[in-house]
């Protein structure tokens, strides 16, 4: 059976990848900086599906944890440690205020875990699964990085594109790699973030476990890109084939409009999904 490591596994969509893996009986690494939960994670996984998790705690923002979860993926069989097939590039969080009023350093932070640190990962990863022929890297990306939606929109459309290209490059080898692109997810993301969304019509939301099985399809079925739902799959695709100039001046009027609905402000540049 292959083993996955899903870094911010412990809480949304992480943790739904984590249960979606190991009821098909795949063994993981979850990677996250809570040790409590991942432990509490862990044994959850170990009892009800059988099998094996190791729990690797570590704060992607600190160069050195970020190196033994490197160090990790390129593992090659040696200690008893299994080589990782499936990569989910997913730990990630957002930030409350716009680019303008938010601090550089929450900004860089930002751009680390979405963008230096998946890649980084996949860069540790891909000899080994060159190798072997066989094997995934999924990248949680975001419908945000469609939009001009401030540094988060930015990040996830790197992680968009990133993927379509790490793709063309793997595919020779055996190699899969899907962008996984949800809409608003209920998730823990918006309340660490700070962000009020209670504005938001019900219908916007995503269930995390709706998110991680689409994606395992899409997967499966070799596609680039995973969109959950009809109603982002629509948005996507007309987000995609509009003029980038129409999209941004939409955008525009929904920031600077007086009354800030929390649907409008998400939209409208901060990082919400
Ligand atoms: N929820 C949405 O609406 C939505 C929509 C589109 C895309 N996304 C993307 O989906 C991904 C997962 O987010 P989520 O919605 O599932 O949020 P979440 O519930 O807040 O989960 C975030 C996970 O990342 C981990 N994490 C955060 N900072 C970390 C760090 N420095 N080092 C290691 N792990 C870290 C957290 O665990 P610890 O706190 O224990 O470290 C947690 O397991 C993110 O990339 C996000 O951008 C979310």
């Amino acid at each position: 059976m292959p083993t996955a490591l899903i870094t911010g596994a412990t809480s949304g969509i992480g943790a739904a990848f984590a249960h979606r893996l190991a009821a098909k009986g795949v063994h993981l690494v979850l990677v996250a900086r809570d040790a409590e939960r991942l432990a509490s994670t862990a044994d959850t996984l170990r009892t009800c599906f059988g099998v094996s998790v190791e729990v690797l705690a570590a704060d992607l923002l600190v160069p050195e944890q970020c190196r033994t979860v490197e160090e990790r993926l390129a593992a090659r069989g040696e200690h008893g440690h299994p080589p990782v097939d499936i990569l989910v590039n997913n730990a990630g969080f957002g930030l409350p205020a716009p680019f303008p009023h938010s601090p550089v350093e929450d900004e860089e932070r930002l751009l680390d875990l979405l963008v230096r640190v998946p890649l980084r990962l996949t860069h540790a990863a891909v000899p080994g699964l060159r190798a072997r022929g066989r094997g995934a890297v999924l990248n949680v990306s975001s419908v945000a990085g469609l939009l001009p939606t401030g540094t988060y929109g930015a990040a996830k459309a790197w992680v968009t594109a990133f993927s379509e290209s790490l793709r063309v490059d793997l595919a020779p080898h055996g190699v899969r790699v899907l962008a996984v692109v949800p809409g608003f997810t209920r998730t823990e993301f918006q309340q660490r973030a700070g962000m009020d969304v209670s504005a938001l019509r019900d219908s916007v939301w995503l269930d995390p476990d709706d998110v991680a099985a689409g994606a395992l399809r899409d997967l499966a079925k070799g596609r680039p890109l995973s969109v959950t739902g009809w109603r982002y799959k629509l948005y996507a695709h007309a987000v995609r084939h509009l003029p980038r100039t129409t999209v941004a001046q939409r955008l525009a009027r929904k920031r600077h409009a007086p009354t800030g609905a929390a649907a409008g402000a998400c939209e409208s540049g901060r990082p919400s999904h």
